[in-house]
């Protein structure tokens, strides 16, 4: 059985609904058991206990919220050889840099053992409070389907 956790933040409820539809998409494939968490009640110690961490953040300013630079600086400190990792965002749009890149570029750095299975996910929202985009997310459930497929290969 491979296990996943996805821990999120989420001001307005956007990236909430699309960490519920990457859980959705991942347990759609058997062997799978995924866990959502929203940061706040992510248990920092128990995060070993999974063979997939998912982060997600808004977009604030260009990159993720403070709170969850803070946690993957925290997951740094832990042990996370062999564990596969993947980072997702909502956007609203405009020039600014997508806030799944400098996630993904803190967590290479603080956090080399976690390995990254696919490119980061950005998701478009409507306005500040959203609602998500249309053709957003069946975006959201294939990455999920798909993190959990490559998981499932990696086991065999
Ligand atoms: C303080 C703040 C800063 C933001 N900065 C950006 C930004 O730089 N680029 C962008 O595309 N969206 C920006 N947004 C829009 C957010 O991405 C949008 O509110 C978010 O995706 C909604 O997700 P949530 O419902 O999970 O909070 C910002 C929102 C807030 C509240």
């Amino acid at each position: 059985m491979v296990k996943a956790i996805v821990v999120y933040e989420s001001k307005y409820g956007n990236t909430k609904l699309v960490a519920e539809t990457i859980v959705e998409g991942m347990n759609q494939v058997p062997g799978t058991k995924a866990m959502l968490v929203e940061l706040n009640d992510a248990d920092l110690n128990k995060m070993g206990d999974f063979d997939a961490i998912l982060v997600g953040s808004p977009n604030h300013m260009g990159r993720a919220t403070r709170s969850i630079a803070k946690f993957i600086d925290r997951l740094g400190k832990l042990n996370l050889e062999k564990k596969r990792g993947a980072v997702f965002d909502t956007y609203l749009g405009g020039d600014f840099e997508k806030a799944a890149k400098k996630m993904e570029k803190q967590l290479r750095e603080k956090a080399p053992g976690l390995t990254l299975v696919v490119p980061g996910l950005s998701i478009r929202v409507g306005g500040m409070k959203g609602p998500v985009a249309d053709g957003e997310l069946p975006k959201c459930k294939e990455f999920g389907v798909k993190i959990a497929t490559l998981m499932k290969e990696k086991e065999a």
